[in-house]
Parts: structure tokens; sequence; C-alpha cells
């Protein structure tokens, strides 16, 4: 049974991390999040006080980046340069400027060979917003996951509200908003389905529900791959 490369594209909010990490246990496959790589380009510019408009010095810092991930328990633990920056990266701050930096070709062009390097082996749940369509387009198994805005802004407000954050819903709505206009429109590998993705709208399930879903895909996929 060959060990295949799934690809989870879709915007924010719309369940892809909870269910990325339950189908990646569920399979016995390894997690890729490619979010997390973009969010670690934001802090690791911070750092080092560079803009992230400044988009050749950003890609110096994507070509340089050592990023690697440990599950742990259940969470999946992101270490850069051997210092683990799982919940610093997950500020709304670096998801500004996560998607700020991924605006920019030369900073995804710079990310390629890492995430495709991440996923050769196969056996690999990818996540992101253009795993199915650019980084891994022959993925055997891909899927498209959504929700309306409103449904999407609602769990990032209950999320960061439960990680103590003081959030307001119409901030939050407003936000989702702006972060999917920039994610659509933007030159470079905007977010858009693969033709050959399964669509599935996350509104009214739950993750358990999706990821049974998925599973019975992959499965099948396994089985005549
Ligand atoms: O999934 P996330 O919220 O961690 O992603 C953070 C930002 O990174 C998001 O605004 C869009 C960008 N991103 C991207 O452009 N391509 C990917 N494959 C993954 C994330």
């Amino acid at each position: 049974m060959g060990r295949l490369v799934v690809a989870i594209d879709g915007p924010a909010g719309a369940g892809k991390s909870t269910v990325s990490k339950k189908l990646a246990r569920a399979l016995g496959y390894r997690l890729l999040d490619t979010g997390a790589i973009y969010r670690a380009v934001a802090l690791e510019a911070t750092r080092q006080g560079v803009s992230w408009d400044d988009a050749r010095t950003c890609a110096a810092i994507a070509k340089g980046l050592r990023i690697d991930f440990v599950f742990e328990g259940d969470a999946n633990r992101v270490i850069l340069g051997g210092e683990d920056v799982t919940e610093a990266i997950r500020t709304p701050d670096m998801s500004q400027g996560a998607s700020r930096v991924s605006a920019h070709p030369e900073v995804r062009e710079a990310l390629l060979a890492l995430q495709r390097r991440l996923g050769e082996s196969g056996g690999v749940v990818a996540e992101g917003r253009d795993v199915g369509t650019v980084v891994f387009p022959d993925a055997k198994a891909k899927f498209f996951l959504t929700a309306p805005p409103e449904v999407r802004a609602r769990r990032r407000y209950e999320e960061l509200r439960a990680k103590g954050y003081e959030v307001d819903l119409d901030a939050t709505v407003a936000e989702v908003i702006s972060r999917d206009q920039r994610d659509e429109t933007r030159a470079a590998a905007p977010l858009k389905q693969a033709e050959d993705a399964v669509v599935i709208d996350s509104a009214g399930l739950n993750p358990d529900d999706v990821v049974h879903k998925m599973e019975q895909v992959v499965r099948s996929r396994e089985r005549s791959g």
C-alpha cells in the first residue's frame, strides 16, 4: 500500500490545522504545516529588524531558514534554529506578518525546495494554501477545506479568546476578510482550489466527520495507487 502526499488547502479558519493533525494521526502520516514556515519567516524578519515588505531580505531569510517539526504528544512543535517557536509564531501579529511575507514571489520561490524536501518521501499530510496547486501538484489526494467567512472568523475569535487575547468579534471578521483578500488576489500562487481537489465545506461539520470523509478518500487512493 503506497504512502501518499495528501494536500489540504483552504482559507484561514476553515479548520485545516485541526483536521490535518487528526488526519495525519489517523493515517500514521507526518504533518507538514506550510503556514508555520511562512510564520517562521515573519518571526525571523521581525527579530532581525527586517520589514515584511522587504522582499529580497525576507527571501534571503527564507533561503537560510532552519526549521524542523516535532510531534510531541498532541502538539506539532515548530523548531527554528534549535529554538521552540510553536507559540511565538501563532500571535495575531505573526498571522499578519506571514500573510505579508507570503505575498512575495521571491519568498515563495525560496521556500519551494524546502517544502518539497520535507514531503518528498510521501506519508505526509501537507497543509497550506498552494500545496495542491504549486508545491505538490502531483499529490494523489487533494482537499480544499472551506467555510463561510463569518464561520471562520467566529472560530478564530474563540481560539484567540481561549488563549487569553482580548479580541473583538467584528475586528476578527474584518481581519479574516482582509487576509482572505490578500491571499486570494496576490500575484504569486493565490489561494485557489486545485481542479482535482475534493471540496469540503466544514460549516456544520465537526472535525471528526471531516477527517472521516478524508480518510476514506485517502485509503481508497492508497489502494489504487
Ligand atoms: O495557515 P496559516 O494561518 O498558518 O498561514 C499563515 C499565512 O501564510 C497565510 O496568511 C497565508 C500564508 N500561506 C501561504 O501563502 N501559503 C501556504 N502554503 C501556507 C500559508
